[in-house]
């Protein structure tokens, strides 16, 4: 049975993604948005089941969700609900995002800008200009080349437990220069399992690019470093920009 990307992934998500690593460089990134918003009121967009919307809601910001999915928004909202937490998610798309209010800050967290095509970057990077006052911050995070193509790329990995077993497929198109997943998820129900399969891509982007694409849509970059703010190495996993709306 086929299915839109993370409609099964989303009941598993925090399971597979969550691991100590996110919390760490989550935990830089936030000491950016705290150093460099000029408001409390941001947006996390691409924010999925919510793990960093909460923890800037926590770190005291005025913050609410934009995700593409609606499973993913599903599971933040229950989490936040059942952890008391008061946050407003809405379904939007990050190429085309209108917000009633303009923000101080927009955190893209954990891929969300691998999930966009080439030719929308500019697209996107407008889109999050018109939502921000001058001076608003934007900080994306954004998975290397080097990752897409020798980490995830051409390989295979999976987990097997008494719930839920899952097989995780990623092709790499060196052609297209991105990298196509596709998730089978063998659920439990009742003596039996049934098997789901998702897809979904990712784009590796050129750093110049999205450079160019920064400063074409408004912004002046203020760092491009690794995920804890220093020099990026050869084999860079994970790349974070920062910039502000000029
Ligand atoms: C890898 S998840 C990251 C979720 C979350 N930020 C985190 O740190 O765990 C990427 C998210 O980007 C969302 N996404 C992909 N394309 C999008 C788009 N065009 N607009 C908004 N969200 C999008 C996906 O639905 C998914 O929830």
């Amino acid at each position: 049975m086929a299915i839109s990307p993370y409609e099964v992934l989303s009941k598993y998500y925090q399971k597979i993604i969550y691991d100590n690593e996110y919390d760490k460089w989550t935990d830089y990134l936030l000491t950016v948005v705290k150093e460099k918003s000029p408001s409390v009121s941001g947006v996390d967009i691409g924010c999925g089941t919510g793990i960093f919307t909460r923890k800037l809601k926590k770190a005291g910001f005025d913050v609410s969700g934009v995700d593409i999915s609606q499973p993913m928004l599903t599971v933040a909202e229950t989490i936040s609900r059942k952890e008391r937490i008061k946050i407003d998610y809405i379904k939007g798309d990050m190429r085309n995002i209108a917000l009633f209010k303009k923000v101080g800050f927009i955190t893209v967290v954990n891929d969300g800008i691998n999930y966009v095509e080439q030719k929308d970057l500019k697209k996107t990077f407008n889109s999050f200009s018109k939502c921000l006052q001058k001076g608003g911050l934007l900080v994306f995070d954004l998975s290397t080349q080097y990752k897409l193509q020798f980490v995830l790329g051409n390989n295979m990995y999976g987990d097997d437990s008494e719930d839920l077993s899952y097989l995780w497929l990623s092709e790499y198109d060196s052609v297209e220069n991105k990298v196509d997943i596709s998730i089978s998820f063998f659920e439990k129900q009742g003596e039996t399992y049934k098997r789901y399969n998702e897809y979904q891509t990712q784009y590796a982007h050129d750093i110049g690019f999205i450079e160019t694409a920064l400063i074409d849509s408004g912004f002046e970059i203020l760092s491009v470093t690794n995920p804890y703010g220093q020099d990026i190495l050869s084999k860079e996993e994970r790349i974070l920009f920062v910039a502000v709306k000029k």
